[in-house]
């Protein structure tokens, strides 16, 4: 007979046999670089490497403490539907968990997204609603909003945007695990700015433990970028849980950069990630070439099989 327990998502407890599969969100490996190594030896760089959650997401932590804590708020009621807005990971973490704990899902995705996520959400049972591609993230953001206004009781609208969890995640879970992986010598975060959740929580964590932790946010250096899962701030709709004074600098990365970059990590590294990971590793090279010494740890969102039909992977000419 298999012993089982009611999930408890209390990380301190562990199951007797076996583990509920949202039990594995969390605890990712810290990745040393062996290869594509900055130009100072002083200066070392750590990839958090997040697609080892079970969605393939740094997504499922926020995605799960959203739910969570809408549950116990009483928002997230048996019957109403969890809806929300996403570039892709949120959407697959939310499918996923909501699969798990028999909560129905609605997604409002730019039908521009890579093919991979949309078939993955609808493979965990979630209802996949598309907005205009031409309007990226912003435009569906609006129209979330204009269901949620069409039929309120309907719904709860996640927000990740807006949802102090998406933060709280990270910072009681992202932070407190490269604290505690790097014996609290990181002197660096590195992360591509979303919804900014990754970065303001662990961020805010790792400066609790040691003020002097630089906190780097990274983003497209273009309004018109295709560097998924990352915003440009300053032409895009602004999330209300981004604080840009939490961070002590702002990197920009070029589209052409990142995909090159997720690129190298592949051939040179053996680590198939998204852009927005390329992106984030190319800030940290240039940070660290600006460093005497360091220790960076760079957040990797999602691994690369998520893009395999798009021009990341689908490009044979590629120069590097
Ligand atoms: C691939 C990818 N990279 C980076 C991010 C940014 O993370 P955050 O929303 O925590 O800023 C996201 C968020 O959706 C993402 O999907």
């Amino acid at each position: 007979m298999v012993a089982t327990r009611v999930p408890s998502h209390d990380m301190n407890e562990v199951p007797v046999l076996g583990s509920y599969i949202l039990d594995r969100i969390g605890n990712t490996p810290l990745i040393v670089f062996r290869r594509l190594l900055p130009h100072n030896s002083r200066v070392r760089i750590f990839a958090k490497a997040e697609w080892f959650n079970p969605g393939g997401s740094v997504k499922d932590r926020a995605a799960l403490q959203i739910i969570l804590d809408a549950e116990r708020r009483g928002d997230l009621t048996p019957g109403k539907v969890l809806i929300d807005s996403s570039s892709g990971n949120t959407g697959i973490a939310y499918a996923m968990i909501g699969a798990a704990r028999g909560i129905p899902i609605e997604l409002v995705m730019p039908a521009s997204v890579s093919e991979e996520r949309k078939l993955i959400a609808a493979a965990f049972g979630a209802k996949v609603i598309y907005s205009d591609p031409y309007e990226g993230s912003d435009g569906a953001i609006r129209l979330v909003r204009e269901i949620v206004a069409a039929q309120p009781e309907r719904y709860y609208y996640a927000d990740q945007y807006s949802n102090p969890s998406n933060w709280l995640a990270h910072y009681r879970t992202t932070g407190p695990e490269i604290w505690r992986q790097t014996m609290g010598q990181v002197t660096h975060i590195v992360a591509g700015l979303g919804t900014s959740g990754t970065i303001m929580g662990a961020g805010r964590y790792l400066q609790g433990r040691n003020a002097k932790v630089r906190v780097i946010g990274v983003q497209p250096d273009d309004a018109l970028h295709g560097i998924e899962g990352l915003k440009h701030m300053e032409s895009a709709i602004v999330p209300a849980i981004y604080d840009e004074r939490r961070l002590n600098a702002k990197l920009l990365v070029s589209t052409e950069e990142a995909f090159d970059m997720a690129r190298r990590i592949a051939r040179e590294e053996g680590i198939f990630t998204g852009q927005s990971a390329g992106a984030a590793f190319a800030a940290a090279l240039r940070l660290a070439d600006s460093l005497d010494e360091g220790t960076i740890v760079v957040i990797f969102p999602d691994s690369g099989d998520k893009y395999l039909t798009t021009s990341l992977w689908q490009k044979q000419d590629w120069s590097i």
